[in-house]
């Protein structure tokens, strides 16, 4: 395993700790608003300052950006660290058994290293540079289904920007009347994650962060999967509108999203 995936490892499976111990006493979870249905709660923090810390002891040097501790500069920006503590606040929040421990690392702007784990299920998802994708260790890889006839989409609600639910529900209608079903699960790291295990055969929701999205972006280009913006292009990363899939089925979902874009989303 490559040292810096490794370390990955180590603080994903320390915060989860961190989290599964929580989960089991949710009287002490204090929970706080940080916007529109959007939570924060103490274990979030004190996931992230665990993972933080273990990713520090090593490599000092790194750049972290977490979700909830925002960036930690260090002298070396080639090395940037994406963190998300928790990946669906919400469902642990509602005491949902369905969330993860996102990390990324990237060089030089590139998405090198990622892990995704769910602490709960204890499955372990990873992936490195040219290196292809592993759960538990073992190779995954995307569905490498052409057609919707069949398929089951992962997705997500715009549930902070709700101006955008027509324009999702116009998307959502012309993808859900051609695949078999559609998942919403609550956590877009394992949603990516399972795309990238061909659990799901694909993935599509509007503007997520950085940090929801890097490490499963990875997995599922490791796992012979592509990850666009809606129009095709690579802007993702910016907007946060994101489809994710394998690239004979990624067409035919542009296909049902493009129409009804408007510009706001057009990117
Ligand atoms: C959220 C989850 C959810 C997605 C939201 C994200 P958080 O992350 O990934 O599935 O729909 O847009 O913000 O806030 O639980 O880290
Ligand atoms: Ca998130
Ligand atoms: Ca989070």
């Amino acid at each position: 395993m490559h040292p810096m995936l490794n370390i990955a490892v180590r603080a994903a499976r320390t915060a989860g700790n961190v989290i599964t111990r929580a989960f089991e006493q949710a009287d002490k979870v204090e929970i706080e608003s940080k916007g529109t249905n959007d939570f924060v709660t103490n274990v979030d923090i004190a996931a992230e300052q665990a993972i933080v810390e273990t990713i520090r002891k090593s490599y000092p040097e790194h750049t972290i950006i977490g979700e909830e501790t925002g960036q930690h500069e260090g002298s070396d920006n080639d090395f940037q660290w994406i963190i998300d503590p928790i990946d669906g606040t919400t469902n642990f929040v509602k005491g949902i058994p369905h969330f993860a421990v996102s990390i990324a690392l990237k060089v030089k702007g590139k998405l090198d290293q990622a892990v995704i784990y769910d602490p709960i299920r204890g499955e372990l998802f990873t992936a490195s540079r040219g290196k292809g994708a592993q759960l538990n260790g073992f190779r995954i890889r995307v569905k490498q289904n052409k057609e919707l006839t069949g398929a089951i989409l992962a997705t997500g609600f715009p549930f902070k920007k709700k101006q955008h639910m027509p324009a999702y529900m116009n998307m959502f209608q012309a993808l859900f009347e051609k695949t078999s079903d559609m998942r919403r699960a609550g956590s877009a790291a394992l949603d990516l994650a399972y795309v990238a295990a061909g659990r799901v055969d694909g993935f599509f929701e509007i503007g997520l962060k950085p940090w929801d999205t890097a490490a499963g972006e990875l997995l599922v280009i490791e796992a012979g999967g592509l990850v666009t913006d809606f129009t095709g292009g690579h802007n993702h990363t910016k907007s946060g509108n994101i489809v994710a899939s394998s690239p004979g089925l990624l067409k035919e979902i542009l296909k049902d999203i493009r129409p009804h874009l408007g510009d706001a989303l057009s990117k």
